[in-house]
């Protein structure tokens, strides 16, 4: 079967786009990155796909008069490169309902926390400020509702007495770089 063809959205350093290439250079792995699409031309991200022979796109939301123009220009990118699944990687942009509707079942996110549960930013902190001892991620499905479209897979982390939200994040981060390869790897067998 062909490998599926993947576009990744980032904003920044872009470590889950690295698990996942890491991951795509398995021989049996179902999908490969053929796109990195970034909102800021900064990003750290932008380089390591270029690195890697990645066609790597910024496009800057100030480059744009309109969401609308914005999201246009990463469309047309996206139909270039005959693209079967977008995953948000710390894109940290909310997408129209227009966008989320055109790749409804083929747009998905990794978020840094046990959704529904804190949804939005500062996860971590926000966790350890509600005393929970669970905290974690999520894969899901991008809906119009930021953090809020359907949940595939979790992972979890214990919450510890004295946890800080540094280091609450550098665990979940393992995490996050362990699912997110391997949901994107069964997404793309069934
Ligand atoms: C990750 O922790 C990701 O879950 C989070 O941003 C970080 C990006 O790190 N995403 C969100 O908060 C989305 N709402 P990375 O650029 O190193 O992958």
């Amino acid at each position: 079967m062909p490998r599926k063809r993947l576009a990744v959205f980032i904003s920044g350093r872009g470590s889950n786009m690295e698990a996942i290439l890491k991951a795509s250079q398995a021989e049996d792995y179902p999908a490969s990155i053929a796109l990195v699409v970034s909102d800021q031309a900064d990003a750290l991200g932008l380089q390591t796909a270029l690195d890697a022979n990645i066609p790597a796109f910024a496009f800057e939301r100030k480059e744009f008069a309109s969401k609308a123009q914005h999201e246009a220009a990463i469309v047309e990118v996206i139909s270039a490169h005959d693209i079967d699944l977008i995953c948000l990687a710390g894109y940290m942009r909310l997408l129209s309902a227009e966008f989320t509707e055109r790749y409804n079942g083929k747009l998905i996110n990794i978020h840094p926390s046990l959704l529904p549960k804190h949804k939005g930013l500062d996860t971590h902190a926000r966790a350890i400020a509600a005393r929970d001892t669970k905290h974690g991620c999520t894969v899901h499905y991008v809906s119009e509702e930021m953090d809020g479209g359907e949940i595939i897979a979790q992972a979890e982390v214990s919450i510890l007495p004295d946890d800080t939200p540094d280091a609450l994040a550098a665990r979940v981060l393992v995490e996050e770089h362990k699912l997110y390869p391997s949901t994107i790897s069964k997404l793309c067998q069934s």
